[in-house]
């Protein structure tokens, strides 16, 4: 069979911070084809029971890859990996899944006081897998674990036209800044993907200047390495959404939730029905 076709990539998350992801991937293989699915019908993830979100992530992924019909997916959600990337693996087996979890190892690595923020949703906060990467890879630092409650929707809202409040940013953020004996916290985790979306934000807010660890490159490194090892069987590709799509799964509340989409290189939106 000649493989005539493109490599379709399929980007995941609840929202637009996956964009942040999709970037440096679409950086990485310049000649793939994106498209794009946010559940905006179910932002913010962080505030979700994990079996419930599960069961959706299962249902809805199923949907997503009949539409998107992508030779890879990229879960590019802190709070859908850490609770569901296996379930995907093991519902969809044929299908490779590149995940996106907290990257507590490189800031292990990085860490010169050993003192370590990690700024998360909540959902990503609880999670044993969350709590175990930091045990297998930071034993030796003090990790601060934050459970941000408001900074994914401050991110959305940025890029939809409100200006963060500095005042509820620094609140959102302060816990992953500490002192202890004469050290201060010296390398802050973005445990979600859409933190990266604040960064200017966020060094502004940050009571000292620290390194702010964006994970988006070693992802988008590792989806390089599964596109490499995976040996592609193109199929037909009749009825699939358009390269440059985002699939959402509710109608945006805003027009400039679609303008934002474009501008980041998705100008056709299509709202999924949900099951
Ligand atoms: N972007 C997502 C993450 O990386 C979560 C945002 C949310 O839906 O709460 O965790």
């Amino acid at each position: 069979m000649t493989d005539d076709r493109r490599l379709r990539i399929l980007m995941f998350d609840s929202g637009t911070g996956g964009l942040t992801v999709a970037r440096a991937v679409a950086d990485a293989l310049p000649n793939a084809d994106l498209i794009y699915a946010a559940d905006n019908g179910g932002f913010p993830y962080g505030a979700w029971a994990e079996e419930p979100l599960v069961e959706r992530l299962l249902v809805l992924m199923a949907a997503l890859i009949e539409r998107g019909r992508p030779d890879v997916v990229v879960v590019a959600c802190n709070t859908a990996s850490t609770i569901a990337i296996w379930r995907l693996r093991e519902r969809f087996p044929s299908m490779p899944f590149v995940g996106t979890v907290p990257a507590i190892k490189p800031a292990a690595a990085l860490s010169k006081t050993g003192l370590i923020g990690v700024l998360a949703t909540p959902g990503t906060v609880r999670r044993e897998y969350t709590r175990a990467l930091i045990e297998t890879y930071a034993s030796h630092c003090t990790v601060f674990l934050h459970g941000a409650e408001g900074l994914a929707a401050m991110a959305e809202g940025k890029l939809y036209g409100i200006t963060p409040d500095p005042k509820a940013l620094r609140r959102e953020i302060r816990p992953a800044f500490r002192k202890r004996d004469g050290r201060l916290t010296d390398t802050v985790v973005l445990g979600c993907t859409h933190y990266p979306l604040l960064l200017e934000e966020l060094a502004k807010a940050a009571p000292w200047p620290v390194t702010f660890l964006d994970p988006a490159p070693a992802i988008a490194r590792r989806v390089v390495q599964v596109v490499a090892e995976k040996g592609r069987q193109p199929g037909a590709l009749n009825g699939a959404a358009r390269p440059g799509s985002v699939l959402l799964t509710a109608r945006p509340a805003n027009q400039n939730v679609l303008e934002a989409y474009a501008r980041a290189g998705y100008p056709d939106h299509e709202v999924l029905a949900m099951a």
